[in-house]
């Protein structure tokens, strides 16, 4: 069982570091090797996904991911930008299910924005299509045209496309609460009317699980408004780029929030939901609690040890029970405390 390290930039090192003595600890035969994406490939390579990392990366079974980017790299050109890199590596592995929960831990309704009783019990889950959508389409660019610069992307879906990422995701809601939201644009763009058709067609196969829709600037706003309404949501590359990051906050803290981006055989890419926070890189001060989750969704998923995954989990509830905090979602009677202390505190509860 072969892992595939790949640390990052900003507060990645930290954070995966942490993930990787969780993993270590669990005492399971697993191989893992590190190796450079996003901006700190840039700096040795000059490619943010460099041939060795995709060497590697399509060699493992699972990849774990920190995070990419930060100002430094910001005024490359876009084909060297860190995110080109993040990008490439999820195309390149064919991670086209991209599961994000959004779980609010109790302990931390009060580290949420919106009122407790708004949140408390929130269990969400966002899946997002992640290989295709206005993030890939082609053409695209910044050309000049009449004498003025002309921006443009493309926006499209197949059919195939979208009816795969809609089988995950009535997939996981017959694993959950059974009602699964598609959110679209239906009103105004043609590729997600095609979206809503293609969910229709699909839910007499799930007729355990209710399909509803919506459109997406009414899910932002229930989201705020009555997020407990939602069991899953599934929706497009873009759509579900803004929705999960709001729906993350929900929960208090994106420090908190992991994902998991699946091909079709369950070989996946783990990362938290989070970016890199250049603003306190290097400071030992960030979340990993995030990244430790990722690693527990990695031993569920592509693993297939519940029990293991379950452990991890169990680990980080007693941390937050215990009352450790990382300055994110720290509050007056808790106990502070650095990356190190965080993941030295889940290694304890392990
Ligand atoms: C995310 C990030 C990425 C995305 C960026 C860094 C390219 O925001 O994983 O949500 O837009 O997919
Ligand atoms: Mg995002």
């Amino acid at each position: 069982m072969k892992i595939c390290v790949l640390p990052g930039d900003g507060i990645g090192p930290e954070i995966t570091a942490e993930a990787v003595r969780v993993i270590q600890a669990l005492d399971l035969k697993f191989e893992l090797e590190e190796a450079l994406l996003g901006g700190a490939a840039v700096d040795v390579t000059g490619d943010p996904y460099p041939e060795a990392t995709r060497k590697l990366a399509r060699e493992a079974d699972a990849v774990l991911l920190g995070a990419v980017g930060g100002p430094k790299w910001d005024n490359l050109p876009r084909e060297q930008r860190p995110e080109r890199g993040l990008l490439g590596i999820r195309k390149d592995l064919g991670l086209f299910a991209n599961l994000r929960p959004a779980i609010l831990y109790p302990e931390l309704a009060n580290a949420s924005t919106l009122k407790p009783e708004v949140v408390s019990g929130l269990d969400i889950l966002i899946v997002r299509e992640l290989t295709g959508d206005i993030y890939f389409g082609q053409p695209r660019g910044i050309e000049n045209r009449n004498g003025e610069r002309y921006g443009f992307n493309t926006m499209h879906y197949t059919e195939s496309e979208i009816r795969r990422i809609g089988r995950v995701a009535f997939d996981a809601a017959r694993k959950r609460n059974k009602r699964l939201c598609s959110v679209d644009k239906m009103n105004v763009l043609e590729t997600t009317q095609l979206w809503r058709d293609v969910m229709i067609e699909l839910a007499p196969e799930y007729p355990d699980v209710e399909l509803t829709h919506m459109l997406v600037d009414n899910a932002a706003m229930q989201l705020v408004r009555a997020p407990k309404q939602f069991d899953v949501m599934v929706t497009g590359n873009m759509f579900g780029d803004i929705l999960s990051d709001e729906a993350s906050m929900l929960t208090g803290s994106i420090g908190m929030l992991p994902s998991a981006s699946l091909d079709a055989n369950n070989k996946g890419l783990y990362e938290p939901s989070h970016g890199s926070a250049p603003d306190i890189a290097g400071k030992g001060v960030a979340n990993p609690l995030a990244t430790i989750l990722s690693a527990a969704m990695m031993l569920r998923y592509t693993f297939n040890n519940e029990a293991a995954a379950a452990r991890v989990e169990t680990a980080v509830k007693k941390v937050l029970a215990q009352g450790y905090r990382t300055g994110d979602i720290y509050e007056a009677g808790t106990t502070k405390v650095g990356t190190k202390q965080m993941g030295d505190a889940v290694l304890a509860a392990l």
